[in-house]
């Protein structure tokens, strides 16, 4: 167990070490017992976070604020939209000011090429921890949400597949930042990772460079598919969600005709009976119900859509807890 994480940022887990993510999913699950034993635990007590937005958000919003305020601080909620930096605050700006007013500085920017730059901007000029709310490259905090999943359902990761798939949806060109994520992360507990796409959905190459590091490290796999079925056919875990072609076009007409071509791709009855018999089904939402997930999936037996969500709460927590105290 890794004690001192004070003051440390987390834009992604690849930097952090499995010693110190094992201490968080340790921290995690003692704050939820706490949590369901109706104990406080207020351990940032007069602490505040500011959790800035650049996009949209429901459940990462809804659980710093909630996560901050159960540990008995308080987390205010900036919009780049309705604050002055749509007129030209600077990340350092940000940084140096928001670092001074706040014990941690949290922040969801997804703009590809732009989100990863500016946290890391804004980190290089605050004095607190800067938190990784999604950016165009990771999703860390989702990552961990959906590990402590994947642990409460099977117990020890290790041997377990998981199918990180892509799916089809056609409201917008998501991030690719939970797929690679989780790409990144699941080798490193001895999972058998399988990431399955069409062609043009590729994933960063470096970040699959560090996917195969980590599958060597950590003992589990990782292996890159293009046949949906084969990608699902006796997995133990079946996360399934879009994202852009951002890496093939960044022009939003051609990415949106990129993803009209494959409509197929829906995580419905007929592949999930193809996994195992007790395979769980995740996303992290929202989801485009009816193309990327049939609605007879996401609300059946083997979904567990709703504990990774609560998971956000707890992972979260103790990512405050550990590096704001
Ligand atoms: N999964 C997730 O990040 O949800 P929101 O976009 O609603 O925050």
């Amino acid at each position: 167990m890794q004690t001192h994480l004070r003051g440390r940022d987390l834009i992604t887990l690849q930097e952090w070490t499995k010693d110190e993510i094992d201490t968080l999913l340790d921290v995690a699950f003692m704050l939820k017992r706490e949590r369901a034993l109706g104990r406080a635990h207020p351990i940032l007590r007069d602490k505040v976070l500011a959790m800035l937005f650049f996009f949209a958000s429901t459940r990462t919003r809804a659980s710093f604020e909630a996560g901050m305020a159960q540990l008995g601080g308080h987390a205010q909620f900036i919009e780049s939209r309705t604050t002055q930096i749509s007129h030209g605050d600077t990340a350092t700006e940000i940084g140096e000011i928001m670092g001074r007013y706040n014990d941690g500085i949290a922040i969801r920017q997804v703009d590809w090429g732009v989100g990863n730059g500016y946290i890391r901007d804004v980190a290089a000029a605050s004095r607190v921890p800067v938190l990784n709310m999604q950016c165009d490259i990771y999703h860390p905090h989702q990552a961990l949400a959906d590990l402590m999943t994947i642990i409460e359902r099977f117990g020890d990761p290790r041997g377990k597949s998981a199918t990180v798939s892509w799916a089809y949806a056609a409201s917008y060109q998501k991030p690719m930042s939970v797929p690679q994520s989780l790409a990144l992360l699941l080798p490193r507990f001895g999972m058998n990772v399988r990431l399955v796409h069409p062609p043009e959905f590729r994933l960063m190459p470096e970040i699959l460079e560090q996917a195969e590091d980590n599958a060597k490290r950590g003992h589990g796999s990782f292996e890159i598919m293009d046949d949906f079925e084969a990608g699902v056919t006796d997995t133990d875990v079946f996360y399934a969600k879009s994202w852009g072609a951002m890496l093939t076009t960044t022009d939003e007409g051609e990415g949106a005709a990129i993803i009209d071509k494959y409509p197929d791709w829906i995580a419905d009855e007929r592949r999930m009976g193809m996994a195992h018999e007790d395979a769980i089904y995740m996303h992290p939402l929202p989801a485009d119900r009816g193309v990327e997930v049939a609605d007879a999936v996401i609300d059946g037996p083997h979904s567990v859509v709703f504990d990774q969500a609560e998971n956000r709460l707890h992972g979260q927590k103790a990512v405050m807890a550990l590096t704001m105290n």
